[in-house]
């Protein structure tokens, strides 16, 4: 491999590389991320090779296997360059077809399309819904690189933003730039990366340090873990510019346990970039010098906090310390360390590449560039997105997310992670911006979105959400360890149906002393998914609490099954299916659900036909009398007794 010497030398090595690659010539590439690995891509790359190979095609055609490309849930995902033909959940069988049909008789393997809601098959990805309405500045190379391949990022331009920031612009006038693009951390604050790396560079010491915050402790969230296994070098190539800025030498990734694959590439891509050249001692013959290395999280959401993750790093327990002086001035080993998202880290290279200019271009006023999302719950399409910011609610889940499944009606959508808020209809057209979302009760957060439907029960929402940061809270402060459960205690009373006029109030009360008092962001976030749900879902609450009753009919302390005798046709299928034999009847007999026995798993609403109908889920209302008193079987069809 080549050390490369100069930013020339960098320029000539990428035009040989694009010199030996024949823009024409078929590449099939496969999606090769943690979702479409879990789907099987492995075999899917295995089966192309054999394929390939065995029609003699070796030469005429590339095969790569690349990053995520957002839409996980179709995977697994192959996409044939130059024409950019998409194939959705692609199978081991399928291979055979696509290499006879697609790569030697140039024709589509139409079964294996996108079929949009139209009924409409789409060939191109990049014309799918899906992919149409986004801005993938940043996550769009993952679909086309292999991770593994230095020389594919090289290939799209990588590390020339690392050149020009150490062969034609001072330190100054990177951070410089850095500020005057206002580029907020997506981690979760969204404070300014520049100001941050200012900080850092001008508190005193000569050792600095500067980490990516891998953490992503969010539930449902993996953003960050698709970037960094999809095209690490980006991140990578913006932390040493970050390094450059701030006079920092040493660099560390903080990566959680849970995450294999992007520990894998990151190691392949660090081990790749020294050999390169572009970390090390003198990198690219510049003088400045910069090591990094990996820290593997125990997996506590907590530990994704700043001082948390920077006393793990040192080798204690990742718990958050009170911040009087801020990590940016005294933080690993007491020094100045400044750490970003990698999102935000991902997203430098390109600022020094195209300019401030270009990145304010995009997004709101105080809200710039793109971000990534995490798009899932009761959504259509489901995985990645990558919008500019200011795009509303509404276009993402629907133009993007194509809308709620099952004809089921919106309910609300969350952001922000488990600290985040809930948004309810009303505000669907908020355009997804730091402070807009703020000033709703919600927040960006890292970009976890989780859309609800009607099924959705508000409090249950804010009950997870607590369970979730109750089980994460470190315990080391009191408002955040006992207000949490306090709340968290209040919650599964009123979902059990013992809920107690005043609990709403006392919610309240609780709520302002964790925020208020609370060590860290995670006690001082948590109140966020209960004053949302209780701000926009109020009368939820209090039909719990005052009339016993789940609107949404989740609660199951609130709920009953219940078959009304005229439209029970006997047919025994739900006296069959019901998991714990809580269901009498007889085949001519209408069917009674005994309500003690009964654990409300809902199995007999779902098997019951529709054309029958027979089964209602109550809440709230008295069950009707004669099933109450159990006994009374009424004669259908006549049936005999
Ligand atoms: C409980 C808690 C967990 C956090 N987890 C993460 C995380 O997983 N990833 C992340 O980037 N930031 C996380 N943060 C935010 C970090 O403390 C910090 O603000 C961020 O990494 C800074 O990077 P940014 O400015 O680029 O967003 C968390 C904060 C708290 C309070
Ligand atoms: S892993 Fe293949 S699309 Fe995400």
């Amino acid at each position: 491999m080549p050390r490369l010497s100069s930013a020339t030398y960098l320029e000539k090595f990428r035009k040989e590389i694009l010199d030996h690659r024949e823009p024409n010539k078929p590449c099939v590439t496969i999606c090769s991320g943690t979702g479409c690995h879990a789907y099987g891509s492995e075999e899917v790359f295995g089966g192309f090779v054999k394929e390939i190979q065995r029609n003699g095609l070796k030469e005429k055609v590339d095969i790569r296997r690349t990053g995520c490309h957002g839409f996980c849930e179709r995977g697994t995902l192959v996409v044939i360059f130059p024409e950019e033909i998409c194939y959705v959940g692609v199978k081991p069988e399928d291979i055979a077809e696509i290499v006879s049909t697609t790569l030697i008789e140039n024709k589509i393997v139409d079964r294996l399309l996108y079929v949009g809601d139209d009924g409409n098959k789409i060939v191109r990805e990049s014309e799918i819904p899906f992919y149409k309405y986004q801005s993938r500045i940043v996550f769009g190379n993952n679909r086309l690189i292999d991770p593994k391949r230095i020389d594919d990022y090289i290939a799209l331009g990588g590390y020339s933003a690392l050149a020009k920031a150490l062969f034609k612009m001072t330190p100054e006038q990177v951070l410089e730039e850095v500020k005057e693009a206002n580029l907020r951390g997506r981690g979760g604050g969204g404070f300014p990366a520049g100001i941050k790396w200012e900080t850092t560079r001008n508190a005193p010491g000569n050792t600095k340090y500067v980490i990516v915050n891998a953490d992503e402790g969010d539930p449902g969230a993996y953003m960050d873990r698709s970037l960094l296994e999809g095209n690490p070098h980006s991140v990578l190539e913006g932390l040493i510019i970050g390094a450059y800025v701030i006079g920092s030498h040493q660099g560390f990734v903080y990566v959680r346990q849970e995450y294999p694959l992007a520990v894998e590439n990151l190691n392949i891509a660090l081990e790749q970039a020294r050999e390169y050249g572009f970390i090390g001692t003198n990198i690219l013959c510049s003088g400045f010098d910069f090591d990094v290395k990996v820290h593997r999280g125990a997996g506590a959401f907590v530990s994704g906090e700043s001082s948390a993750l920077m006393t793990a790093i040192e080798g204690s327990v990742g718990e958050p310390r009170p911040k009087y002086i801020r990590t940016a001035v005294s933080g690993i080993w007491e020094r100045p360390s400044n750490l970003n998202n990698v999102e935000t880290w991902a997203t430098v290279p390109l600022i020094i590449n195209k300019g401030a200019d270009w990145f304010t271009s995009i997004g709101t006023e105080g809200s710039k560039g793109t971000k990534i999302f995490s798009l899932v719950g009761k959504v259509n399409n489901t995985g990645l997105v990558e919008v500019p910011m200011g795009m509303t609610l509404r276009e993402i889940i629907y133009d993007i997310g194509g809308g709620i499944p099952g004809g089921k009606k919106f309910k609300a959508v969350q952001t922000g992670g488990p600290s985040g808020g809930v948004i309810p209809e009303s505000l669907l057209d908020t355009p997804v911006d730091y402070d807009e979302l703020t000033k709703v009760g919600s927040m960006m957060g890292s970009g976890g979105m989780i859309v609800m439907d009607e099924d959705t029960c508000a409090v249950d929402v804010a009950r997870y959400f607590l369970n979730f940061l109750a089980e994460e809270s470190c315990g080391k402060c009191l408002p955040c360890r006992e207000g949490i459960y306090q709340m968290l205690k209040i919650l599964n009373r009123i979902c059990e149906g013992e809920g107690e006029e005043g609990d709403i109030e006392l919610l309240e009360e609780i709520a302002g002393v964790v925020r208020d008092f609370s060590l860290c962001a995670l006690g001082q976030t948590a109140p966020n998914p209960v004053l949302s749900t209780i701000r926009y879902f109020r009368d939820e609450y209090e039909a719990h609490i005052k009339e016993k009753r789940c609107p949404a009919g989740l609660c199951k302390a609130l709920i009953s099954y219940y078959i009304e005798p005229e439209k029970c046709e006997a047919c025994m299928i739900c006296l069959r299916n019901c998991p714990v034999e809580a269901i009498t009847g007889g085949k001519n007999l209408v069917h009674v659900i005994d309500q003690d026995k009964c654990t409300k798993c809902g199995t007999c609403l779902e098997v019951c036909p529709p054309r029958f109908g027979a089964i209602t889920k109550l809440s709230g209302v008295k069950m009707p009398e004669p099933v109450l008193q159990g006994a009374e079987v009424i004669r259908k069809r006549g049936g005999k007794r």
